[in-house]
């Protein structure tokens, strides 16, 4: 006997979210608030989610296809880049059930920055020049005319560590040496040796549908660790959005020259693009240029997204997974958000876990503790991961968003956490 759920018709839909940080539990407060969606699942959660969580890993694809199979899913959204490199897109879609995100050679944009650089070149997106190099005497060779300030990155995905902005020739030497020694694996076996960019740097992150891109709200990130932009790379200290030098202009810009000509170039290959393109721009002096690509929701972009989000999110999923985004309006609210993430003592390295952490029973309306690495012990939170909370207000103003947020960070009981405290301050000295 089948074990699929009983459905009645003009059911609400049944949405299954894959992954586990504070995007997702942003995601999943989006979509909890649709009057569309009748029942929401995450897999595999954290203590944030708990009461929509199933037990399943992100790279389980078997596992999930059987949830969602047997629980009649309507709609699978996928939060991080692991799965979709692996090709849970392609496995979905191949047993017939809808899912949004981008196929396994559309998310390459992401997981191979060689590839991506490949597209740029044949779509005319404007970036840093570069070269790959799979030798390291030759990529030593090129370092020696080009010399510094410049950026030498590892090809593959390497969580966000792979990539140093070398100031002197040493440091540059270092990284590929770094890099080609073996410290990365399999994602170090290519090294891009890339020309520095200065400008302000921001996360445009689009709903494509294979052809149409959508806009999200621009967020500035803060990767390094410490304030002042000082420390290792992490995958995210804070965000803000949108930025004051943001315009409808500069959006335009970016769609006509960044993001447009991508999708453009991925269709004619054959490998359509749904899902989030998220283009990491640095905005020069000769205009915006593209960075990165991601192939998804950006983390803890998607936060400060999410809580300035004031259309129905449902729609704008299956719109883009149906290849009709053109005929949706989407409506933003105004103002500003800021996410201040809360991470464990000594991240982005080692780092301690299952840290107890008590949290204020209630929040106003615009306040939003999303969680990222935490889990339950009982009924006790505890932090399990690195990046473990993003405290997410929106305000009228960035001057009030900020105030909020860290007035809300303070009522937070997470001994040791470190964050920073100047997360949306470049945006108040822009
Ligand atoms: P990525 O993993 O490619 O996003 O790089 C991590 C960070 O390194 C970026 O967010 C930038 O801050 C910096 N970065 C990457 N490429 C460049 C570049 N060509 N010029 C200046 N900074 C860069
Ligand atoms: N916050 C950057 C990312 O999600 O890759």
């Amino acid at each position: 006997m089948s074990s699929k759920v009983l459905r009645k018709q003009n059911d609400g839909k049944r949405i299954l979210i894959v992954g586990s940080g504070g995007r997702e539990h942003a995601l999943a407060w989006k979509i909890a608030q649709s009057p569309l969606c009748e029942q929401l699942y995450v897999a595999p959660g954290n203590a944030g989610t708990d009461k929509w969580n199933v037990p399943i890993k992100t790279d389980d694809i078997q596992g999930l296809i059987q949830f969602a199979k047997s629980n009649s899913i309507d709609l699978t959204v996928v939060g991080p880049e692991e799965p979709l490199s692996l090709g849970i897109v392609d496995s979905f879609l191949a047993e017939g059930l809808k899912i949004f995100g981008p196929s396994k050679e559309a998310a390459e944009l992401e997981s191979s920055k060689a590839f991506a650089k490949s597209i740029m070149d044949e779509a005319g997106v404007p970036t840093a020049e570069y070269r790959t190099f799979t030798s390291k005497q030759k990529a030593e060779d090129y370092l020696g005319k080009v010399g510094a300030p410049i950026v030498i990155k590892a090809d593959g995905l390497a969580a966000g560590k792979g990539v140093i902005v070398a100031t002197l020739f040493e440091e540059a030497l270092d990284g590929i040496d770094r890099i080609m020694g073996g410290e990365f694996g399999e994602a170090g076996s290519q090294v891009v040796v890339e020309e520095y960019l200065e400008g302000q740097e921001v996360s445009l992150l689009c709903f494509c549908d294979g052809t149409s891109a959508l806009p999200m709200v621009a967020v500035q990130d803060h990767k390094r660790a410490l304030n002042g932009d000082l420390g290792l790379n992490t995958g995210g200290m804070g965000t803000y959005g949108p930025p004051s030098f943001w315009t409808k202009e500069l959006e335009e810009e970016v769609l006509r020259t960044l993001a447009l000509p991508t999708l453009h170039v991925m269709r004619e290959r054959g490998n359509p693009f749904v899902g989030v393109l998220f283009l990491g721009l640095m905005i020069t002096t000769q205009g915006p240029k593209l960075l990165e690509y991601n192939v998804r929701f950006g983390d803890p972009e998607t936060q400060v997204v999410m809580s300035q989000l004031k259309s129905d999110l449902v729609p704008i999923l299956e719109a883009c997974a149906e290849g009709r985004l053109q005929e949706m309006k989407v409506e933003w609210f105004d103002g500003t958000a800021v996410c201040v993430v809360m991470a464990a003592p000594g991240y982005p390295g080692n780092y301690q876990k299952g840290i107890p952490i008590n949290l204020p029973q209630e929040t106003e309306e615009d306040q939003m503790i999303f969680h990222a690495g935490t889990i339950l012990n009982g009924d006790i939170v505890e932090s399990s991961g690195g990046r473990v909370l993003g405290v997410t207000v929106r305000g009228d103003s960035l001057v009030s968003a900020r105030e909020e947020a860290y007035r809300l960070v303070k009522k937070i009981d997470f001994p040791m956490a470190h964050y920073r405290t100047d997360i949306g301050l470049k945006g108040l000295n822009n």
